[in-house]
């Protein structure tokens, strides 16, 4: 016989000893490999959130993302940004030769649970005793004047991230990541000067000239975000959303457990402060969908997508 046919007649033979072993075989579960340690991971394809979760949308800006025009002209309406987006693009580029050029994040992984706290400002968590508990999760993300001074049993200590825009900036000390939220091409600006020369422009209300912090844990998250939790989370409700909504969405894209705290406005509806008595009873929540992201949130929680502490 020649050697092509032997091959040819040994393949057919274990072909057919697989088909037999198949049909007689037991079928094994699938085996999945889970993507983190947790008992239960956010990242694991389930249809209700991969309806909502558009993993491919990049929270954060890095030297070699280009944002694509049409959301750039999306955003530049949210604080009525007059300059275009060549000047856009040449302030990024800037931007980028001072700070990091790609952000600094813990990438999951089957043997790392990503734990996250998320503490927006809401007066409900005076009293709340969550400091500890807020303290725990290897992550935690504030925002705006947030403080944690004279709080912590409320509040804890801890903040890997805080989350700012020029108008709200705080100094940090130098192990938290400043992550700065911009509504404007100024605010890209404000950045640059801030960590520099300082910064000399106006705004709606009076901003820091310079800021302390660590430059090397700069992250500044993408204007495309926005627009996307805007849209598709929610459902293009209110002008654009608050500082604390796309902070809960931003932890579900980098976390692997989610954990929800300083949420919620007062009797009135105003977002009033933990550490502060409102005095402007007409305050509400601005050019933001509370009542809607509030409804989101809640949402979110029934769904077991987070952990939500209402501080009652
Ligand atoms: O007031 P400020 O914008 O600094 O609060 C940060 C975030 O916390 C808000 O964007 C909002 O999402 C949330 N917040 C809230 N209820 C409050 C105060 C703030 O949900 N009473």
């Amino acid at each position: 016989m020649n050697s092509r046919v032997i091959v040819f007649v040994a393949l057919l033979c274990a072909t057919g000893l697989c088909v037999l072993l198949r049909g007689s075989m037991p079928e094994f579960p699938q085996l999945q490999i889970s993507r983190c340690s947790c008992d239960k991971c956010l990242t694991e394809e389930e249809p209700w959130l991969m309806q909502h979760l558009n993993k491919s949308v990049q929270p954060f800006l890095s030297a070699d993302y280009s944002l694509p025009e049409d959301a750039f002209n999306w955003w530049k309406r949210l604080q009525l940004e007059s300059r275009d987006y060549s000047t856009y693009r040449t302030t990024v580029e800037r931007l980028f030769q001072m700070f990091p050029p790609s952000p600094d994040l813990i990438e999951s992984s089957p043997d790392r649970c990503r734990t996250c706290a998320v503490v927006g400002n809401s007066g409900n968590l005076r009293q709340s005793h969550y400091g500890p508990l807020i303290d725990f999760h290897d992550v935690v993300i504030r925002m705006n004047t947030g403080r944690t001074k004279g709080y912590e049993a409320d509040v804890g200590t801890k903040t890997t991230h805080h989350i700012m825009y020029p108008e709200s900036a705080m100094d940090l000390d130098n192990s938290t990541h400043l992550v700065m939220f911009p509504f404007k091409i100024q605010d890209l600006e404000w950045l640059i000067k801030a960590f520099s020369t300082g910064f000399s422009g106006r705004s709606y209300v009076p901003i820091k000239s310079t800021i302390k912090g660590n430059k090397d844990l700069v992250i500044v998250a993408n204007p495309g975000f926005m627009r996307y939790v805007h849209e598709f989370w929610l459902d293009k409700k209110g002008r654009y959303p608050s500082t604390g909504f796309m902070a809960v969405i931003l932890a579900l894209h980098i976390c692997d457990e989610v954990h929800v705290f300083g949420y919620g406005a007062d009797k009135d509806g105003n977002w009033s402060h933990y550490w502060e008595t409102l005095k402007n009873k007409k305050l509400k929540t601005g050019v933001h969908p509370g009542s809607h992201e509030y409804y989101s949130i809640l949402q979110l929680a029934e769904q077991n997508k987070i952990s939500f502490y209402t501080g009652y």
